[in-house]
């Protein structure tokens, strides 16, 4: 190959690049950086508790109706489904889990990793 088939080549290569960027559009293919979702101050009652609220978990998980028995109305209710696993198990759509929010759309993935990075610092009451 000469030189101008070579940059030609490489050319193409960078617009199939960009081209893929452009088409993709959830919010992590365009915020690639490691730092796009900031889990570094999760905490019970100012994040997790809110994306619980603003999902409708609490809708079905209310102490009153509480769906599969899983009741998500207090801290220590929480608590005990971040412990045995089924929190993260549920949102993260893993299988063997019934996926949540039921009837609704999936967390964004870095709802689930403020989730999951609240349960990996022992989901604490704070
Ligand atoms: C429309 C009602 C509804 C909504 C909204 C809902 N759930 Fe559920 N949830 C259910 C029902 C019903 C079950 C029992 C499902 C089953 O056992 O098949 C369940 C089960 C679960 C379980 C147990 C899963 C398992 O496999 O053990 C967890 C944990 C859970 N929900 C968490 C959540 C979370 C977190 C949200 C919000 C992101 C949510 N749910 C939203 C109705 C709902």
């Amino acid at each position: 190959m000469n030189h101008l088939t070579w940059r030609l080549a490489l050319l193409c290569l960078l617009n199939l690049g960009l081209l893929a960027g452009c088409a993709s559009d959830n919010e992590e293919d365009l915020n690639p950086q490691p730092n796009a979702c900031d889990t570094s101050a999760v905490t019970f009652s100012g994040t997790v508790n809110a994306i619980l609220q603003n999902n409708g978990c609490k809708n079905c998980h209310a102490a009153s109706a509480g769906s599969g028995g899983v009741v998500l109305d207090s801290y220590a209710e929480v608590k005990k489904r971040a412990d045995d696993g089924r929190l993260l198990g549920a949102i993260s759509h893993a299988s063997g889990y019934a996926p949540m929010p039921l009837g609704g759309t999936k967390l964004s993935d870095c709802d689930i990793a403020k989730v999951k990075k609240w349960i990996d610092n022992g989901a604490p009451n704070n």
